[in-house]
């Protein structure tokens, strides 16, 4: 009882409130906290070369007693205060920033270490106002320091955050160290175990915000379910209460004022207004919506829907819908691949899955995703399942990791709030049955809908129980989440024939929405064997043949998301005939060349698209 105790109260704490906290408040940010729509921001983008020293045995990081290099000092003089020196950033290479170092460098393909990270700055002179240091992601410590002073630590790998180097950023030459550290232990948010490569280094865009000494921070405006249009808005520095905010949105004639409350937090409730139009994967309908004070205003595109369910149905905007899906990890198409963190990337992975498997869903595998994606998701109209990557195995019974994983869930729900085409925050991929993993995933799903109670709850449960053919999805951890999902392997792992697989019975004594998050079977493309053996294309499409006759079966199913769109990498797949460290479940080539088991899944799509 003590643990549940401790796990709820950090939940409420970390969420940003104190216990007791009212709803509007609870998910108060700090300024560690990016802001939100940060590409509308005033900003210097950092974008571009960056010398760096990899570190193996860490020595940058000062410990203890022993001689340490104090690389984040950043002294390159000869006549430095040191008898000699072991580093030199000048002399070092350099790396286009964004991007995994994996990709960069070909030494460093499979390096989860310490690599330190350099840009200098020439100010004319210093920033007026107040200025942060925003990093898109860094995975999966990072260490910041500015002229030789830390600023900050930020753990996670895949959420923005930002910190303010009003204080340590001076005219002439400012010099940017941060030391990423792609390390993962038993505590963290993945463990070191997962099944796909850890791109380490600042894989997402690193901007220099410039905001006034009041700035509007954070917020989020969305319908909620009962025809209402619902708007927080959160002022950041000093002099923030009572201080007049505007919302405007030009093409609906919206134009309201209010004022922050004594904490700098502004609310507005008011009618659906006339004549809008609803956001669906048909119609992705996107408003210019502009926040602004006195001496600072943000516009972001914004698309208004509702989600819901009733029953064992998903409702879009009051209507049953069902999800044409398909999984995708954040890796770009084409070798070697890295992260997908820019426009074209993001967008040639999400027209494939659009416009060629016809798919209006998209499950955002097993992290969040680079904000160019959901971003991108809300333009072309699809669907999207956003993650936390509590994957298989991870210290549920360590309340710095449930920490870890609340700031992680914050941090996404932060940056994505007003992305419509997010309809679901998952909060973890098959994870043991243990009453510490109930307490901690209890924890996260509080938070979560304290912050934003208009997105359906889900997480991808894999250990069902089988009685026979009749697998039984009786997760205590149903119970807590909107939408079911299960992850199935039945024909691919394990010797059962494929011929037994359209036989599987589901039942999902819930009652609420059911979906598969995963199935999958690995095929090398371009390898052909008409006797069907695995890893054959020929097998990978007799599989998806078999297993979309079992889903069709499934009373009530609100949709699938396949596993995978596209081969990733992954340090455990192993074989070197058909894998050499690729998972290849992907319905496409690393190049991205369809496997036949690609169209069987479009046509289905097709079929169930004309229903
Ligand atoms: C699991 C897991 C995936 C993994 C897949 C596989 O379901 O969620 O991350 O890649 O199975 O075995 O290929």
């Amino acid at each position: 009882m003590k643990y549940a105790f401790w796990i709820g109260f950090l939940a409420l704490c970390l969420a940003g409130g104190s216990v007791g906290a009212s709803q509007e408040h609870s998910d108060a940010v700090s300024y560690q906290t990016a802001f939100t729509n940060i590409e509308a921001r005033d900003s210097i983008d950092l974008s571009g070369p960056w010398h760096y020293i990899v570190d193996p045995q860490k020595i940058g990081i000062l410990r203890g007693d022993r001689r340490r290099t104090a690389v984040f000092e950043d002294v390159s003089e000869p006549d430095s205060p040191v008898d000699f020196l072991e580093y030199n950033f000048d002399a070092a290479p350099v790396m286009e920033i964004p991007g995994d170092w994996n990709g960069r460098d070909s030494t460093l393909t499979w390096f989860d270490g310490l690599v330190w990270f350099r840009k200098v700055l020439e100010l004319d002179a210093p920033p007026s106002g107040r200025t942060f240091l925003h990093i898109g992601a860094a995975n999966y410590k990072a260490l910041v320091h500015v002229n030789g002073e830390k600023v900050g630590e930020h753990e996670g790998g895949f959420t923005p955050f930002a910190f303010d180097v009003t204080s340590q950023l001076k005219r002439g030459r400012n010099s940017i160290v941060i030391g990423v550290d792609a390390t993962h232990e038993d505590d963290s948010i993945p463990t070191p175990i997962t099944d796909w490569k850890t791109y380490g280094g600042l894989t997402r865009p690193v901007h220099l915000v410039t905001v006034p000494d009041t700035w509007v921070h954070d917020y989020f405006v969305r319908l909620e379910a009962g025809d209402r249009l619902q708007a927080m808005i959160r002022l950041g520095g000093g002099d923030v209460a009572g201080r007049k905010v505007s919302l405007e949105i030009p093409e609906l004639d919206l134009a309201l004022q209010g004022s922050g409350d004594k904490s700098g937090v502004a609310s507005f409730d008011v009618d659906i207004p006339k004549g809008l139009e609803r956001w669906s994967p048909v119609s992705p309908k996107l408003y210019d919506v502009t926040v602004s004070i006195d001496g600072d205003a943000v516009t972001d595109r914004i698309g208004f829907r509702t989600v819901g369910v009733d029953g064992s149905q998903i409702l879009l905007n009051g209507e049953p819908i069902f999800l044409r899906g398909i999984s995708i990890h954040e890796e770009t198409l084409g070798e070697p691949p890295g992260r997908a963190f820019d426009e074209d990337s993001a967008r040639a992975l999400l027209n494939i899955a659009k416009n060629d498997l016809n798919a209006n869903f998209v499950r955002l595998a097993h992290y969040p995703h680079a904000e160019v994606m959901t971003r991108l998701a809300d333009e072309m109209g699809l669907l999207v399942w956003s993650e936390i990557p509590v994957y298989w195995d991870v210290a549920f019974d360590n309340p710095q990791t449930l920490e870890t994983a609340l700031r992680m869930q914050q941090e996404n729900i932060v940056r994505d709030r007003n992305r419509a085409s997010v309809i679901f925050w998952s909060v973890g991929n098959e994870t043991p049955q243990t009453e510490e993993r109930l307490a901690f995933f209890d924890a996260m799903i509080r938070a979560a809908r304290a912050m934003d109670d208009t997105r359906l709850m889900t997480a991808a449960l894999h250990n069902v129980r089988s009685e026979g053919q009749v697998y039984v999805v009786d997760d205590p951890l149903a119970e807590l989440i909107d939408v079911v999902a299960v992850n199935t392997y039945q024909g691919w792992y394990g010797r059962a024939p494929l011929t037994r697989v359209p036989g599987a019975e589901w039942q999902n004594p819930s009652g609420k929405p059911f979906l598969f998050s995963e199935f999958g079977a690995g095929a090398m493309y371009g390898f052909h064997d008409p006797e069907m053996e695995k890893f054959s294309e020929e097998f990978q499409e007799a599989y998806y043949k078999v297993t979309l006759e079992m889903v069709a079966k499934v009373p009530g199913l609100a949709g699938l998301s396949p596993w995978i769109l596209k081969d990733f990498q992954s340090p455990r797949r192993m074989h070197h005939e058909y894998q050499d460290y690729w998972n290849r479940k992907g319905l496409i080539s690393p190049e991205g060349d369809k496997k036949k088991a690609f169209f069987v899944l479009r046509d289905w799509y097709r079929e169930i698209a004309k229903q």
